[in-house]
């Protein structure tokens, strides 16, 4: 691998489509490297609802870039809103001093939080947020008195990030595997999918509420004096969007209240639109005493991540000598002005084009082609959906776990020219709110091309 790599120009327009000759020096995320970079999936430029090859092809972004860029891409009020606030205040710090748009922004998110959720922590990612709400529920025990509750409890399936506090109450195996033991005491709910019981239910499934009483078992295994908080994501995305059963989230609120446990609920994906409101919180009528956010809050245009708390955790904190630093917790670029500047402009566009709305007009037409297009296809063993999300399990291809999916993927980019995500032998769809309902017909014609293309290994 030579250190220096050349730009390499392709198609007419120079400034957006000189692509790198080595790939070598990048280390990908959660990528397959090798492969990858054997067949790149490169993608140079973005408009609205697609993507545009280096080549100038066009790709359909049905994942709205990881689940964020909900509005569409290169927006234009939200592109001028950074380059103003880059012009006009580049970066201040938020440790002892403050700029104005970092207040602006908590009062707009903590309006459409529900209930008392009035509290904004900033933050740069849904990691850091997941990280940050499980540090403030510990600490929030300490403050209260009560600093034996330290115990953190999560859910097998669940995603929240990959930080070591994420991770820990994370359910998903091949993020932990490998890591050692990681936080000490944590404890996990089990995941509430169950395909014999709940296959090809539109929106939340019926059977399973009854799961969240595994809590009281928990409880009785290491008593609520040991037990700083439960979180879960309202909707499970990243295991295959498993939407929540029915009443699931009321029970686990009760149970929470019951054993003075806090509850949060991490929104990285849920919030600001995907499900049809602005929260899932108030989708499902349950409020968690902390809620995460991250992805959607400027429509990805500037990483920016947070934490709401609700009122009586905020007081919690706001004792003792008034010249004395509250909560040890921060990052340099918490509530960065041009993260500050994408996140007002983008919750206006939010709002002046009416996209929550939109997101839950759409439920059904969505809902309605995805199934109609998919359901009863030959080794399609499942589809769920709820808001604007779906997720499609078929059989795999023997003795090959995932391959049959990393293959549907890389041909949808390639041959259909549609992004889509994977997650096991699964293809994950989340189109950004401006989708027509032509675009999602083609969504689903083009899905169900790739799953007929992969029947076979190849
Ligand atoms: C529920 C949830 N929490 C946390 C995260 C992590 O967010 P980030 O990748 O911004 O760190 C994600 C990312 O997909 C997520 O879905």
């Amino acid at each position: 691998m030579s250190k220096t790599s050349a730009l390499r120009v392709v198609g007419d327009d120079a400034s957006t489509t000189a692509i790198p000759n080595d790939l070598q020096a990048f280390w990908m995320p959660f990528t397959a490297n090798r492969s990858f970079k054997a067949r790149p999936r490169m993608v140079a430029r973005a408009k609205g609802l697609y993507y545009y090859t280096p080549e100038g092809k066009q790709v359909i972004d049905a994942t709205a870039g990881l689940w964020c860029s909900s509005a569409g891409h290169s927006r234009e009020p939200i592109v001028e809103a950074i380059q103003k606030q880059a012009a006009e205040l580049d970066f201040a710090p938020t440790f002892q001093f403050g700029h104005p748009k970092a207040f602006e922004l908590a009062s707009r998110i903590a309006a459409l939080a529900p209930n008392d959720l009035d509290h904004v922590f900033f933050c740069n990612s849904g990691s850091e947020a997941a990280d940050t709400a499980l540090k403030m529920a510990i600490a929030y025990w300490h403050a209260r008195g009560k600093a034996s509750k330290t115990r953190l409890i999560g859910r097998e399936r669940g995603y929240h990030g990959v930080g070591f506090g994420g991770i820990t109450v994370g359910g998903i195996v091949a993020n932990r595997r490998v890591y050692g033991s990681m936080l000490a005491g944590a404890d996990h709910l089990p995941h509430t999918y169950n395909r014999e019981k709940q296959a090809f239910s539109k929106g939340e499934p019926e059977w399973g509420a009854h799961l969240a009483d595994e809590l009281e078992r928990i409880v009785a295994l290491h008593d609520a004096s040991t037990i700083a908080a439960v979180m879960v994501e309202p909707m499970a995305g990243s295991t295959g969007v498993l939407p929540p059963p029915q009443g699931y989230l009321k029970r686990l609120r009760e149970l929470c209240d019951k054993h003075d446990i806090l509850l949060i609920f991490d929104e990285v994906i849920t919030g600001f639109g995907r499900l049809g409101a602005p929260f899932a919180s108030e989708r499902y009528g349950v409020t968690p005493d902390l809620m995460t956010f991250a992805k959607g809050v400027t429509n990805a245009a500037a990483p920016m991540g947070g934490v709401v708390a609700r009122k009586h955790v905020y007081d919690a904190f706001m004792t003792g000598p008034e010249h004395v630093v509250e909560l040890f917790h921060g990052y340099t670029y918490s509530a960065h002005p041009i993260a500050c500047a994408a996140g007002l402009a983008t919750l206006d566009l939010y709002r002046d084009e009416g996209l929550f709305e939109r997101s839950k007009a759409l439920e059904p037409v969505w809902a309605d082609a995805i199934f109609s297009k998919l359901k009863g296809k030959p080794g399609v063993l499942d589809i769920r959906q709820v808001g604007l999300t779906a997720a499609v399990d078929f059989e795999g291809w023997k003795d090959a776990p995932g391959k049959r999916a990393f293959v549907a993927m890389d041909k949808a980019f390639h041959d259909e020219g549609m992004m889509v995500r994977t997650s096991g032998d699964c293809l994950v769809v989340t189109p950004p709110f401006i989708v027509t309902e032509d675009d999602i017909a083609q969504i689903a014609d083009k899905l169900s091309n790739v799953i007929d293309a992969t029947v076979n290994p190849s």
